[in-house]
């Protein structure tokens, strides 16, 4: 009778190793390709290039496999126990680190009707991960960029995204990265704040910095990184500017834009109502709202709507009611800002509006009750979280401490030991020898 032989794959980028891999599995019966879903891989890598159907498309026209079948998890049992097959092949770069659990739930499952896991050599000199690195450098375009944010938000429960100011903040934000135990970490996009855009040209948080400023700043971060960008909009502006914004924020690639309910001259929300702050009206509001999803040229891009009515002290009622007003007027999401220390009138916010049937994307931003862990966040339903302006926070304060101790000391000796060493600034940007 002839062997049943399961393989377990993300074939994202197909390389040799993968082809070698499918080689021996034929040689041992009828293969089955399992094929990880965008969840699947996204809970321990990022999101793969190719959707779901396109990685399908390739695998099942590669000679030798008969069948391929969604793989929703990581781990092998559910369609082991379905399938029962009498192998599963895989590279043998799986015993250590973050798979080695898996690799061991494999093995214990077979023994339940004497399947066997066959190992083969993984096949040096190429890898996904160098393929990725080397797609990185050649860049991204406007059009994969842009629809990146949904195909995250699809794949993982939560996103993490983090300010920039200038295109050195947004590789800081494409390239930090670190290793967990349920593998590695990295922040999933960019916050275009207008608080540190606005700061770092010396500017106050009024949308005093124009559009064309703004995007120009994108246009910089653009320019060396790959990650999905959501742009902070502050109001919008006017309704009938705020429709060239949209569109010009889709040619570049931006995957979608933030814009708060108030009016006449915006001032930061963390001031609350330490300053005269005007909501704006419901209805003008979702005007604003359906005149830019009306204007948009993709079916891709994200006008998710910002409420301030914790801001102003409106409560969670007047919220909900403008939550459900702004989703009806098309919004892809809704940003709920808070300026409490605690978290406990957005985690109100949370639980009556995950009872929405339209419910979309939430937004939360957590930085003045930022003793909130993320997954605290994820298990009230919040999709994606913003950290608006830690990078440009971080940076001022060393800056200005240097410039205190060249001050101070008459030479820049004493503060050295807290700087980046010449070579290595000489070096951090590949291609200045
Ligand atoms: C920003 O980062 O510009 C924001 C968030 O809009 S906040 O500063 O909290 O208003
Ligand atoms: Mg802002």
């Amino acid at each position: 009778m002839t062997k049943k032989v399961y393989l377990g794959m993300s074939a994202d980028l197909v390389h040799p190793g993968h082809l070698n891999i499918i080689k021996r599995a034929t040689e041992l019966g009828e293969v089955t390709v399992g094929l990880l879903t965008d969840k699947a891989i996204a809970s321990y890598k990022r999101v793969p290039f190719m959707t779901f159907e396109q990685r399908k498309e390739v695998i099942e026209n590669i000679k030798g496999v008969e069948y391929v079948i969604p793989q929703e998890t990581l781990d092998y049992v559910p369609n082991l126990e379905a399938l029962k097959p009498d192998f599963v092949v895989h590279g043998d770069d799986w015993t250590s680190g973050i798979q080695k659990k898996t690799r061991q739930r494999v093995i214990d499952c077979l023994a339940q009707w004497d399947g066997k896991l066959v190992e083969v050599p993984y096949t040096h000199g190429i890898s996904s991960t160098q393929i990725h690195n080397a797609m990185k450098e050649i860049g991204t375009t406007p059009e994969v960029r842009l629809k990146s944010l949904r195909r995250i938000l699809n794949a993982k429960p939560l996103v993490r995204f983090l300010d920039i100011h200038n295109a050195l903040s947004g590789l800081i934000i494409e390239n930090t990265r670190i290793e967990t135990e349920n593998g590695p970490r990295e922040f999933d996009g960019m916050w275009g704040s207008s608080l540190t855009d606005s700061t770092a040209k010396g500017k106050p948080d009024i949308e005093a910095v124009d559009v064309t400023s703004r995007m120009s700043t994108l246009n910089e971060v653009l320019e060396v990184t790959t990650k999905p960008i959501i742009y902070d909009g502050d109001t919008g502006g006017k309704t009938e500017h705020f429709v060239f914004t949209v569109k010009t924020l889709e040619r570049l690639g931006v995957s979608a834009v933030i814009i708060e309910d108030k009016t006449g001259l915006k001032k930061n929300s963390l001031f609350g109502t330490d300053v005269a702050q005007t909501q704006d009206s419901i209805e003008n509001f979702c005007h604003k709202i359906q005149a830019g999803k009306t204007a948009q040229a993709t079916q891709d891009f994200m006008i998710i709507a910002r409420i301030e009515s914790l801001i102003l002290d409106q409560g969670v009622d007047d919220a909900m009611k403008r939550a459900q007003a702004y989703l009806e007027a098309g919004a892809d999401g809704i940003m709920i800002h808070s300026r409490q220390k605690s978290p406990d009138e957005i985690f109100e916010f949370c639980d009556r509006y995950n009872q929405l049937s339209n419910r979309k994307t939430l937004v939360a931003v957590p930085s003045s009750y930022n003793q909130v862990y993320e997954k605290d966040l994820e298990a009230r339903g919040v999709n994606v979280v913003i950290y608006a302006n830690q990078l440009l926070r971080s940076a001022y304060p060393a800056m200005m401490n240097t410039a205190q101790s060249i001050l101070t000391h008459g030479r820049s000796a004493e503060v050295d030991e807290n700087m980046m060493p010449i070579k290595q600034i000489l070096e951090l940007i590949p291609g200045g020898k």
